[in-house]
């Protein structure tokens, strides 16, 4: 199976067992926007959960804040998204479609990358044990045109995107030769910049409405209550605050489920530090962060950072933790040194002083900061891809199984009465009850007990409680293990501390402060 149609499977799956659906379903769908249901809005919540906890209860000098989705206009020409939250966007004549330029180039750099590992392959083929990959990659003609082509589209989009030279953007388009994937033709338009804030009216229109935006980033909330937090909390630098929220972008390229979307959610953290000292502080958070993201258990080498060239307006450095999702590494977070650029910029458009008078040295100062943006659902696009597997059975028949770690499960275990009689879904209801107050447990007394253990691994659920006749006899159970598909017997009145020890987020946090 491709990687291709692995993904197209993982998000026929998603549908079919609760975890998202398209927007608007029956209405035929709004592009871009997607509903969790009831498997997923589980998932999504114990990410939020492992996200939050990990931030505000690790670290005691991080806090977190909720903050509006609707803020005063100014905040947005403060921030720089006004002038330059800009995708630059191109169109084809000819299917009439819009892509952005820089993402057209994008996906010729990673054909020249696929090209060359193709050849790679084929020549492994070829060679056999005498293939010397190293020497190939140097000497072979095919991929030095390859790394030639990717090179030049790169040096040269990193240098237009940097200069802003959307003419040059056009021009790579060009001299690459790409093409619409819809019409096949080389009919560009100019490429022109596109806002991508969502605008809407605040106030009747007889009282003089006010245009205001939906906030494209949850970051701007956190700084503009800085002070507010900094003095009610007696905070120190260094110090952070942190916020979950949703976060609005007009995206023109919004593709690959829900990696993408018009309406997310985002998870920031914004740490103060003292001035000069931010690079340092970059570098610790990096490490944090990948920490974090590896403590799940997915495999290290499926992360990377990957460094940015283009420097955002408001940062002195910037890197992503990227994932090997099945179309390629993606983004799945930030880390930016946004250097003092917001809280000075705030100070300026407001006429409101944000310093901080640091007792150690006696200065005050407008703090610089790190932050750490991660978005909620490509996150949960990252576990769902990792955790989804197709097994190919001993007994030849094949089950889907979600791996996901237990903490993050939606449902942590199913209790299925073997039989629907006998007095086993009485016992099965009671087992069902006591576990309920600490974990999120399901009851399924319909069907075989075979179809019942699948239903359950295509959800992710760790254990499977079976009821049987001997539970009537000594109160144990039969505990099935999701991922070995292993069976033990044991008494009903260790379930709790049993699975406890499994779900907990525990086992993570451990992972985060050794
Ligand atoms: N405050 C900084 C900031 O917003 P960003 O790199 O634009 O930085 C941070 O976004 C994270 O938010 C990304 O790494 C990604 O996980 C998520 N994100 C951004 N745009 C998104 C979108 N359209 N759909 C889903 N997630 C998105």
């Amino acid at each position: 199976m491709t990687q291709e149609e692995l993904f197209k499977k993982l998000v026929a799956h998603c549908k079919e067992y609760g975890f998202i659906f398209p927007s608007s379903e029956i209405y035929d769908g709004l592009s871009a926007v997607y509903d969790y249901g009831q498997q997923g809005v589980e998932l999504k919540n114990n990410i939020k959960r492992y996200w939050w906890e990990s931030m505000t209860r690790l670290h005691d000098n991080i806090v977190g804040i909720d903050s509006a989705i609707f803020m005063h206009p100014k905040i947005w020409e403060a921030s720089g998204h006004v002038g330059a939250f800009n995708d630059p966007l191109i169109d084809n004549r000819d299917s009439k479609k819009r892509y952005r330029a820089d993402v057209l180039i994008e996906d010729f750099i990673a054909k020249q990358e696929e090209k060359i590992a193709k050849e790679v392959e084929k020549a492994k083929k070829r060679f056999g044990d005498a293939f010397d990959e190293a020497k190939f990659l140097e000497t072979n003609a095919r991929v030095a045109d390859y790394r030639a082509k990717r090179d030049m589209a790169h040096d040269r989009m990193v240098d237009a995107l940097n200069r802003n030279d959307l003419e040059e953007l056009r021009q790579i388009i060009l001299d690459c030769e790409i093409v619409c994937p819809i019409s096949g033709t080389r009919n560009w338009t100019e490429v022109r910049q596109f806002n991508l804030m969502f605008e809407t009216k605040m106030g009747s229109v007889s009282e003089g409405a006010n245009t205001i935006y939906l906030r494209p980033e949850t970051a701007q909330g956190i700084f503009v209550n800085f002070l507010n937090v900094q003095k009610t909390g007696r905070m120190k630098i260094p110090f952070g605050i942190a916020q979950i929220g949703k976060a609005f972008r007009n995206e023109i390229v919004a593709r690959q489920f829900i990696f993408r979307m018009r309406e997310f959610e985002q998870m920031e953290m914004q740490f103060f530090v003292r001035p000069g000292e931010e690079l340092e502080w970059f570098k610790k958070w990096k490490e944090t962060r990948m920490k974090w993201h590896r403590a799940l258990g997915f495999g290290d080498e499926h992360y990377r950072f990957h460094d940015h060239e283009k420097l955002a307006h408001y940062a002195n450095a910037a890197t992503d933790v990227e994932y090997e999702f099945p179309f390629g590494f993606k983004e799945v977070e930030g880390i930016h040194s946004r250097t003092d650029f917001d809280l000075g910029n705030h100070q300026k458009f407001s006429g409101k002083k944000i310093q901080y008078f640091d007792t150690e040295t006696g200065e005050s100062y407008v703090p610089y900061v790190i932050e750490t943006s991660i978005g909620v659902d490509r996150m949960v696009l990252q576990v769902l891809s990792a955790s989804y597997e197709e097994q190919q059975l001993e007994n030849g028949e094949t089950r889907v199984v979600m791996h996901f770690p237990p903490a993050l499960a939606p449902v942590k275990a199913a209790v299925l009465p073997l039989v629907k009689k006998d007095g086993l879904p009485e016992v099965a209801r009671e087992i069902l009850h006591q576990l309920k107050f600490d974990f999120n447990v399901q009851y399924d007394e319909k069907d075989s007990i075979g179809k019942r253990y699948r239903r359950q691994d295509a959800i992710g659920t760790p254990f499977c409680i079976t009821v049987d006749h001997q539970t009537l006899e000594d109160r144990t159970v039969t505990v099935r293990y999701r991922d070995s598909m292993e069976q033990k017997r044991v008494a009903i009145s260790e379930l709790s501390s049993m699975i406890g020890a499994e779900v907990g987020f525990r086992k993570l946090f451990d992972q985060l402060i050794g």
